[in-house]
């Protein structure tokens, strides 16, 4: 079970690498698949991690994973947008694809800086 959360943590923080990567340092408004999977992943893999903690014995800071969880799915949905509109050929996607990175690095923030759990 160890194993299981410590690969769900190095999939959650490369999802991360993903889209802030992808965002904020490479992109320039082209939705790269890394930004599209990343943002995927950090939905599907911190629900797993969630899960995996109730599961055990650890605490879960229910309000922080519910705020996480709003701007992972505002993450996602602006990279589904923003492919969605590149691929009918609205050309770049400025505007979304760094909105995608600055909300992405918003829950890293949430993530390191809301420490008290309840
Ligand atoms: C764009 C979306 C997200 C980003 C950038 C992100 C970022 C991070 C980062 C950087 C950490 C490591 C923090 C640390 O260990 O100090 C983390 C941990 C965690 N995240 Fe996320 N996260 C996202 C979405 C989510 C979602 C949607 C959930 C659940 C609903 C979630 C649940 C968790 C949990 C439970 C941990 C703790 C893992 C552990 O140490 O056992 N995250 N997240």
């Amino acid at each position: 079970m160890d194993l299981v959360h410590h690969l769900l943590v190095l999939l959650h923080l490369l999802g991360m690498a993903a889209v802030v990567g992808s965002a904020v340092f490479v992109a320039r408004g082209r939705v790269t698949p890394a930004l599209l999977w990343g943002a995927r992943a950090q939905v599907l893999t911190g629900l797993l991690l969630v899960g995996l903690l109730e599961a055990g014995d650890e605490p879960v800071n229910h309000p922080k994973v519910g705020v996480k969880l709003v701007v992972a799915i505002a993450v996602a949905a602006c990279a589904e947008i923003a492919a969605g509109r590149s691929r009918r050929g609205a050309g770049e996607q400025v505007t979304l694809v760094h909105a995608a990175g600055a909300l992405a690095v918003l829950n890293t923030a949430v993530a390191v800086l809301w420490t008290s759990s309840s």
